[in-house]
């Protein structure tokens, strides 16, 4: 898939199948759609509406809300949760009529720099009223990245938090970046719903990772509590004097296309594994301690087991390569593979 297939589907998707009649659509006015934006954080559209009407009955202008004692903020707030948003919302209004004359800023760091406002937040401000072309990442967008693009870990953790802003910013198209965000909300609201996603009617259907491999319901991944699950693998230092042997991982999975060293089959035998499946011959084998490696979804237990080779063909099947001890620097290794090899000296 292209990258821009993705938004190319969204907005096609989008002009037939999304919102377009919301009360905080159709304008441009950044008090209106940052009202909303706020509302809408944690919250489901049916919620927001009647809250939203109240509020703009109580306040029309962002002067209206600034002059308002906090008290009566917070009473027409009542009911929608998440109460240090109503807190920031009113701080926000105070701070845009103080030090911006009561316009909001247009770009999008100044306006992240608000109370109450995140970087999601201010770009999609920023989109919808002022012309930017700035990616959103919240709750519907995360999901509908993690299960199209098969994303692991948790979305809530830094790491792969971070993951997910570079390939907001990748997926974002060159025009279209105010119907493109909303697009991406209305998907995650209305079609790729944390339960029962409605998979046959998606645009992106085709593309998405999680239907092709049937893990809806498993993507995003849920937040581990505490610990994170552990695996465990057994991998195999074969040395000849200076050199290792390596072997290049499958395309996908754990350090997809790398080279590291071999791994023993769950269950299989070390002396059995290195005689009928690498073809070595070898004269002991040697626990060493073991590794642990910390991936952004699970913990890995490294056992590695160095057995000494004492004869092996001189052409290996394929994907088993003999390098020096010596020369792995300058090798495209996992870096836990590196730390044990360089142990070895
Ligand atoms: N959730 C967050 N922002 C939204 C918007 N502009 N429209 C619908 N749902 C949203």
């Amino acid at each position: 898939m292209s990258m821009s297939d993705f938004s190319r589907r969204l907005i096609r998707w989008h002009k037939q199948h999304g919102r377009h009649d919301l009360p905080w659509q159709n304008t441009t006015d950044a008090y209106r759609v940052w009202l909303s934006e706020i509302m809408l954080q944690q919250t489901q559209v049916a919620t927001v509406l009647p809250y939203y009407a109240r509020f703009l009955e109580r306040f029309p202008t962002l002067k209206d809300l600034a002059t308002a004692p906090v008290g009566e903020v917070m009473a027409l707030w009542s009911g929608l949760g998440y109460y240090a948003r109503a807190r920031n919302l009113h701080a926000c209004a105070r701070v845009v009529v103080s030090e911006y004359g009561g316009q909001f800023p247009t770009d999008a760091e100044a306006l992240r720099a608000l109370p109450g406002i995140g970087r999601s937040t201010a770009n999609s401000i920023a989109t919808f009223c002022f012309a930017a072309r700035a990616p959103i990442l919240d709750g519907n967008v995360k999901r509908v990245f993690t299960r199209c693009f098969g994303i692991e870990g948790f979305p809530g953790n830094a790491a792969v938090e971070k993951q997910l802003w570079t390939l907001a910013e990748e997926l974002m198209p060159a025009k279209q970046a105010d119907i493109y965000n909303q697009a991406q909300m209305d998907l995650g609201a209305t079609l790729c719903t944390r339960s029962k996603p409605r998979c046959a009617d998606c645009p992106l259907g085709e593309i998405c990772v999680a239907r092709a491999t049937n893990r809806q319901v498993e993507l995003p991944h849920r937040k581990t509590r505490g610990e994170l699950p552990q695996r465990e693998v057994t991998l195999l230092i074969l040395r000849r004097k200076n050199r290792v042997l390596l072997e290049r991982r499958p395309p996908v999975g754990i350090w997809g296309g790398l080279l590291s060293l071999p791994e023993l089959p769950e269950q299989a035998s070390a002396e059995v594994f290195v005689a009928q499946r690498l073809a070595c011959q070898i004269d002991g084998v040697l626990s060493a301690p073991t590794a642990i490696h910390t991936f952004t979804h699970f913990r890995l237990h490294i056992t590695p087991l160095i057995c000494n080779v004492t004869a092996h063909p001189r052409a290996m099947e394929s994907g088993l390569e003999w390098h020096d001890l010596g020369d792995l620097e300058h090798i495209a290794l996992p870096a836990p593979i590196k730390k044990l090899l360089t142990a070895l000296g």
